[in-house]
């Protein structure tokens, strides 16, 4: 079936995945392989702008390949690859550079943000962050990136660069992306307060056990003005209501809707009904993982044939891009 475009995201290798990923990103990954040709892309190079330490990259670089296979992306029909073994997004971000006004990068608020958060470690590849991100999207000369709202400001700046380039060289090589936004919930942490992330120990991973999940389950924040039994509750500010209008069915979730209001049910028996309904709904991705699990070599390879099937489509675009400028 000829397919819609091309699709093209990447994620830096944080490890195990948690529910915030997989509602926010992976749903959205594994459904796009319906009506795209697909690239994801485990971008490690860009992790590199922020780690303080390299020692776990290459086991957080399986866990999530992991449950990303797990999950549903079907690494014959799409590409599924580690950023550095494509090494031509180098040298595409080096030739982007070039049409790369400095001042467009430090105004970034993404880059602002970090300059916040690691004052004493404000790099010269993390200036450079949206470049190689550009980088990535263009290489693969992608229709289409789906992505949080947080990163339109790199689409946009990646649409740009692209028209700087083509326009600069004479030569319509770079494809200017569309950003994809990714409709889905706000998954707060079991804080109830903030989104859910690893950095805030908030979250839940979808492979841990079911007792695991049941236990951060219960960790979680209710309506805060709900304190005793006998209180009516609000579930409009219930983070565990919010997800159980994902994991739980229309029956459970009118029940909850109404008894929560009248203290009919505790959230105890709330919290307990939703770690059921979650257990239930990842018990088959949780079963295909453990097998995958006992054979990493089979995802290395799977890797590997993904950098191999990128990298050909790399090659030629940088063809293209050598011609373009006019390189000697
Ligand atoms: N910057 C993205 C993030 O932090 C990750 C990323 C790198 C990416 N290269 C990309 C996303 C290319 C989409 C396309 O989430």
């Amino acid at each position: 079936m000829a397919k819609k475009g091309r699709v093209f995201s990447g994620a830096r290798p944080t490890g195990r995945q948690h529910l915030g990923n997989y509602l926010g990103a992976i749903q959205n990954y594994v459904k796009l392989q319906d009506d795209y040709d697909c690239i994801y892309c485990i971008v490690d190079i860009h992790a590199l702008t922020t780690m303080e330490t390299t020692r776990d990259l290459k086991q957080n670089t399986i866990e999530m390949a992991l449950d990303w296979l797990a999950a549903g992306i079907r690494p014959d029909e799409s590409i599924m690859f580690i950023q550095s073994h494509v090494p031509e997004v180098m040298e595409l971000h080096t030739m982007l550079s070039m049409v790369t006004p400095l001042g467009k990068l430090t105004d970034l608020p993404t880059f602002k943000e970090k300059v916040r958060e690691q004052p004493n470690n404000v790099n010269y590849g993390l200036v450079g962050y949206p470049v190689l991100m550009a980088a990535d999207i263009m290489l693969y000369k992608a229709d289409f990136v789906p992505v949080g709202v947080d990163q339109a400001p790199h689409i946009e700046f990646t649409r740009e660069i692209a028209r700087s380039f083509n326009y600069r060289y004479g030569k319509n090589v770079l494809v200017e992306p569309q950003m994809k936004v990714t409709k889905v919930p706000k998954v707060l942490g079991i804080d109830g307060a903030q989104k859910m992330g690893k950095s805030l120990n908030n979250h839940i991973e979808i492979a841990a056990t079911p007792e695991e999940t049941q236990q951060r389950v219960m960790q979680m924040v209710t309506d805060p003005a709900r304190i005793k039994r006998n209180d009516p509750g609000n579930p409009d500010v219930c983070n565990v209501f919010t997800m159980h209008k994902i994991f739980s069915s229309p029956e459970e979730i009118e029940m909850v809707n109404t008894e929560c209001r009248r203290a009919g049910i505790g959230c105890v028996d709330c919290k307990k009904l939703y770690a059921k309904n979650l257990n239930a709904h990842l018990e088959p991705f949780r079963a295909r993982r453990a097998e995958m699990a006992e054979h990493p070599q089979d995802v290395w390879d799977i890797l590997e044939d993904g950098a191999k099937r990128a990298r050909s489509i790399a090659q030629e675009t940088m063809r293209e891009v050598h011609d373009a400028i006019g390189l000697p």
